[in-house]
């Protein structure tokens, strides 16, 4: 992850918990994971585990990942850090329906800008519950534009260790935004860390939700944080198909109980059994296929 200097380095590590001391968006999580009786929790991008030793306090048991290692430094340095299990990675780690909630706070998602790689995130999450299994997570919702407010007279604070901080130069390209942090350090030390967070809209995280085999709650539109909640449906299968010689330009009749997802979904290519397992809720349909310019096949009807 390029940037996000304040999740690597030990000095911004240290003064992560007092952006926001008071944290009240950690109340719906706690609360959530109480109304569900979560037995197991796991907390995707825990960070410094604040959320997570919480819910392991109120008697879930929990996991935290985090790709940061200084991040789970400060978890599990914590009091309480004790009683999680600390996990550096990320959600493709999880085993198969391992926990019955996972949670992603402090818009963990817009962090994750590659929209590829979000998917696969929620696709991990989805096997790691079982069906049924919740998950809730919240990113920013793009109509606000609280960036427009991330400007240096705007933004500048005093973190603990009197570390002085400000955002500068916010741009929108599209639903990115990159944007920069400085910091100052009482010794005079400067350092500037450029980042990137994606806002994505409402329907396009909707839709990532249903294809990676979830029910997606109502979510209130025009709050400043979209948050979501949704449900695991039941386990997807692995389809076995047989891809024949693709001599003539269409080859259709293969039946297929899975697909891959996306309206013209990329067929593996090569003869030969492949085995593959989707995402897109086609069970039953039959798939036909085509072969591509580059010599490969294509799914490209289903009926
Ligand atoms: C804004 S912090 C949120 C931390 C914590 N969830 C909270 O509420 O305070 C974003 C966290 O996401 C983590 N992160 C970055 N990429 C990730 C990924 N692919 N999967 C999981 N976590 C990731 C970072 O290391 C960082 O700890």
């Amino acid at each position: 992850m390029a940037g996000f200097e304040e999740y690597s380095d030990p000095r911004l590590v240290a003064a992560y918990d007092s952006w926001d001391p008071a944290r009240r968006d950690l109340v719906f999580y706690r609360d959530l994971a109480a109304a569900v009786s979560a037995t197991s929790v796991v907390d995707v991008g825990c960070g410094t585990g604040r959320l997570a030793i919480e819910l392991a306090r109120r008697g879930h048991q929990v996991t935290g990942i985090d790709p940061s290692p200084a991040m789970l430094a400060i978890a599990r340095r914590r009091d309480g850090g004790d009683l999680v299990r600390w996990v550096e990675g990320d959600a493709s780690c999880l085993g198969p329906g391992e926990h019955d909630l996972a949670l992603m706070s402090g818009h963990v998602v817009q962090v994750i800008t590659d929209n590829d790689q979000l998917q696969a995130t929620f696709a991990a999450i989805g096997r790691a519950l079982p069906p049924g299994g919740r998950f809730a997570f919240d990113s920013r919702n793009p109509a606000a534009r609280v960036w427009r407010q991330w400007t240096p007279d705007r933004s500048r604070r005093t973190l603990a260790g009197g570390v002085e901080v400000w955002f500068q130069d916010p741009r929108a390209h599209g639903d990115l935004v990159t944007f920069e942090t400085h910091f100052s350090f009482p010794d005079g030390t400067k350092l500037v860390s450029r980042n990137k967070l994606r806002f994505r809209s409402y329907g396009w995280l909707r839709q990532a939700l249903v294809e990676t085999g979830f029910q997606v709650d109502p979510v209130d539109h025009d709050a400043p944080d979209l948050i979501f909640m949704a449900t695991s449906t039941p386990r997807r299968r692995t389809a076995v198909v047989r891809i024949r010689s693709l001599s003539s330009s269409t080859w259709a009749g293969a039946s297929a109980t899975r697909s891959v997802s996306g309206p013209r979904p990329t067929w593996p290519t090569g003869a030969g059994l492949t085995r593959y397992a989707a995402n897109n809720p086609l069970v039953g349909r039959r798939v036909h296929f085509r072969r591509t310019a580059s010599g490969g096949a294509q799914a490209c009807c289903v009926d």
